[in-house]
């Protein structure tokens, strides 16, 4: 099929690439000329494991192209997605002026039936605005449908996700779209949940919103098992096997960042709220997930006492691992909340430390592990990334002022980390 992506950020670029890669002719647009100019050259703009592979073998088949140009695009396509950004406005509320924008752009250019998929996540209704966007703009309502197809994709794991999707959900309120939808679903094997467009769009707020939660328990539950000297790895364990409950995301740590869940859960929030619903549950999700945060802070003045003039190494940037992405990163609060106390930062990322620059205008930025341990009175882990896992202890050790490893991730072994002569705190045990 021919497709145009609107929007080639992660999502996007994901989803256009290994739409490609499924045999569809694929164009990615963007109005950022840059970012499209870089994906022209043969590099990339985000760093995705696997993804600039199959960027270039797609590109070389022809399959996959990127332009600026929506008109063109969009002519000669039968499904355009929009996986445009929704940003949280300072109320939480999604700011959706460029899925509306983007809605009007692909009406000026419709001349055959296409299906306008909404790719990026948004509030309930929002299809249904687009679709009276583009009959506002005289497009006749024959030549086009509207449909929602969340994308769950996580960032790091983003092509294997893509291409074994646990379900599709496919939100059209016409059969014809929803059979288009279906057709260029079918490599991939999937079950797909074909619903209205409005319990689409809830499904996404609902799904994220659901993970978002588990990520808060745990840390509740981590919080509790520190006070009654209890072990929250354990417990998750001893949780997870159960598979009503499942032990995925119930790793406590320092609180969930990243582009999706926080934005995601105050804009459901704001949506129960319009819809007349109270949404206290998710409140409080928010209010576990800032106290981990400070409670994470609280530990590393109380182990490190005065920071003022002390040298903090920390150790991951990114807000998860496997990406270099810094959006609402915890990594960013603690270093500012630090440095406030006059700590000087020594961090080292191995993938985050270009953006991070512009993040962390004060902190030092380290060739490696051992480069950035050297001299610190103590070293955070906050990402939990594989090569943290082998650190050589005993060079660790000779290169630090003093043994302290404060792990937000719970990486390390603690009798192992006794025995090498470490002072080491983690979280929840
Ligand atoms: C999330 C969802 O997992 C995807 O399904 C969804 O498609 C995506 O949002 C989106 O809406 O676009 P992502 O934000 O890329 O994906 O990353 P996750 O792996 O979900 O991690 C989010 C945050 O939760 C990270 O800060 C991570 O460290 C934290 N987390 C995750 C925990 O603290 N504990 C866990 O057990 C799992």
């Amino acid at each position: 099929m021919k497709i145009a992506i609107i929007g080639s950020g992660y999502v996007g670029l994901t989803t256009g690439t290994c739409l490609a890669e499924l045999g569809n002719t694929v164009t990615c647009i963007d109005n950022n000329k840059e970012k499209i100019q870089i994906l022209n050259n043969g590099e990339m703009p985000i760093f995705e494991p696997g993804l600039a592979e199959l960027v270039k073998k797609n590109v070389s088949q022809k399959r996959l192209f990127f332009s600026t140009d929506i008109k063109n695009a969009v002519k000669s396509a039968e499904i355009v997605f929009i996986a445009v950004g929704t940003p949280p406005k300072p109320n939480g509320d999604a700011d959706l002026s460029f899925v509306e924008n983007v809605a009007k752009e692909i009406a000026k250019s419709i001349t055959n039936y296409i299906v306008v998929v909404e790719k990026s996540t948004v509030p309930v209704e929002t299809g249904e605005k687009v679709a009276r966007t583009i009959e506002n703009s005289g497009v006749s309502r024959e030549l086009f449908d509207v449909a929602s197809n969340p994308e769950f994709l996580r960032e790091g794991s983003a092509i294997h996700d893509f291409m074994h999707p646990d379900r599709i959900v496919v939100g059209a309120n016409s059969e014809k779209a929803r059979e288009k939808l279906e057709e260029l679903y079918k490599p991939l094997n999937a079950p797909i949940v074909f619903t209205d467009i409005r319990t689409a769009e809830i499904i996404k707020h609902a799904s994220n919103s659901f993970l978002a939660t588990k990520i808060s328990f745990i840390n509740a539950i981590s919080r509790i098992c520190e006070l009654s000297g209890a072990n929250v790895e354990e417990v998750a364990l001893g949780m997870g096997l159960d598979r009503r409950i499942g032990k995925e995301f119930l790793k406590a740590g320092i609180g969930y960042g990243g582009s999706c869940f926080p934005k995601d859960v105050s804009a459901f929030i704001q949506i129960a709220k319009k819809k007349g619903y109270d949404f206290r549950l998710l409140k409080e999700v928010e209010e576990i997930n800032k106290a981990q945060t400070e409670f994470f802070l609280k530990k590393i003045e109380e182990t490190v006492w005065n920071l003022n003039g002390k040298t903090i190494a920390v150790l991951g940037l990114s807000f998860k691992p496997n990406t270099d992405d810094l959006r609402e990163a915890p990594s960013i609060k603690i270093i500012s909340a630090l440095e406030k106390e006059g700590a000087k930062i020594k961090a080292f990322d191995p993938a985050a430390m270009g953006h991070a620059k512009t993040f962390l205008p004060n902190a030092a930025f380290c060739k490696n592990i051992y480069e950035c341990l050297f001299g610190a009175d103590a070293a955070l882990i906050l990402t939990e990334w594989d090569e943290f896992k082998k650190i050589d202890l005993k060079k660790a050790k000779q290169q630090m002022n003093t043994p302290v490893f404060i792990d937000g991730r719970n990486m390390f072994d603690q009798k192992k980390m006794k025995e090498n002569g470490f002072n080491y705190i983690s979280i929840g045990r």
